[in-house]
């Protein structure tokens, strides 16, 4: 048996499934094969800025149900960047500090965060800034960290939509309809072009490809020559109107939200059309929710990863999934680029030899 080490783990940024899962293959691991220590932080680095800092001291009975539960037994925020925390009083306050004292106080030889880019970013910068050993384990149904080919939570939030777009299928064809299907994914398509083509839509829009409402329509009326009375479009929340307006607004915090641009393509398309148009909006359903097979398998594989890495004293690593492996790379270069949808990828050209509108 290894020294005995203490460590903590925390679920930061936007939660998705799987996450309890990789919580629980950590425990396993850590407890099960190393008798180690595994603190649960609170809430994402909060739980260290408060004082005495929060946390649950985690054991595998406390965790051994969790492989199928959604959402994260820590909690976590996507608010609140500890290096400009807004204040009550609307400062904006350093308080990176207090996170890598809280870190400290509690004694932890290493921490795992579990995160998207952004708070792999943050968590890199505590982590140089206060010497806390740190492995990462990447985290967001937008799948668009960097180097790992699945971050968790991608596959359930994918399976989610194409039964959203299964179910739209009869309902569009009873009625004659064009049905728009609005998936979330950030600034990255992925969710929608998996999705799109698993569900079979017919039109996919993504934000790294530029569209015409025309060329919408053409499609639509093609269907209708072919003898089809109804469509299935599914676009990213951050596709652009025809003449690349953004469709977001800020909410009471702050921070930019996507959401409009599916009930902006209902319009367009049934004025130029004439079809009847609804329009879904998927939402936090893609969140929430049991993890998928998938989802569970990459969860547990990660945890173990994340473990071992700390076991063999590497730090500044994002364990990640590549050629049916799992692997790990610096941190820096998985966040080095935000990872889109390559318009010269096997997705893209899928969509284009099924027929799929994908844009032009
Ligand atoms: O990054 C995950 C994500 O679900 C995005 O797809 C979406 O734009 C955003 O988070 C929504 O954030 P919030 O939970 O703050 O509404």
């Amino acid at each position: 048996m290894d020294e005995t080490k203490r460590i903590g783990i925390l679920t930061s940024g936007g939660d998705c499934a799987g996450l309890n899962a990789i919580i629980r293959a950590v425990v396993f691991r850590a407890i099960g094969s190393y008798g180690w220590k595994v603190l649960g932080i609170s809430r994402a680095t909060q739980g260290l800025m408060s004082r005495p800092p929060e946390f649950v001291t985690l054991e595998i009975e406390k965790v051994d149900r969790l492989l199928t539960a959604g959402g994260t037994m820590l909690g976590t925020t996507n608010k609140g960047n500890p290096f400009a925390f807004p204040m009550a009083n609307g400062e904006l306050v350093d308080r990176s500090q207090e996170i890598i004292d809280g870190y400290h106080l509690l004694g932890l030889d290493a921490i795992i965060g579990i995160g998207g880019d952004g708070s792999m970013a943050i968590l890199r910068r505590l982590a140089q800034q206060g010497g806390m050993n740190l492995v990462t384990i990447p985290k967001t149904i937008d799948n668009d960290v960097d180097i790992t080919e699945c971050s968790i939570g991608f596959d359930t939030a994918v399976n989610t939509a194409t039964e959203a777009l299964d179910r739209l299928h009869f309902t569009a064809a009873s009625h004659s309809r064009v049905m728009i299907l609005e998936v979330m994914g950030r600034d990255a398509g992925h969710i929608a072009i998996s999705a799109g083509i698993a569900g079979g839509a017919d039109v996919i829009l993504i934000p790294e490809i530029p569209y015409t409402i025309a060329n919408i329509c053409d499609k639509l009326r093609e269907r209708q020559e072919q003898g089809k009375n109804y469509s299935l479009v599914i676009v990213s929340e951050a596709v652009r109107t025809e003449e690349g307006e953004k469709i977001s607004s800020t909410d009471p915090f702050g921070q930019s939200r996507y959401g409009g641009i599916g009930q902006y393509l209902a319009n367009r398309i049934s004025t130029c059309s004439g079809a009847e148009t609804r329009v879904t909006v998927l939402g936090h359903i893609q969140r929430g929710g049991t993890p998928s097979p998938l989802d569970r398998l990459l969860a547990s594989a990660f945890g173990v990863a994340a473990v071992d890495l700390i076991a063999e004293g590497k730090y500044d690593r994002m364990v990640g999934w590549r050629d049916r492996q799992v692997m790990s790379v610096p941190i820096e270069q998985a966040i080095a680029r935000y990872c889109v949808v390559d318009p010269g990828s096997t997705l893209v050209k899928t969509a284009r030899g099924l027929g799929i509108y994908l844009g032009d």
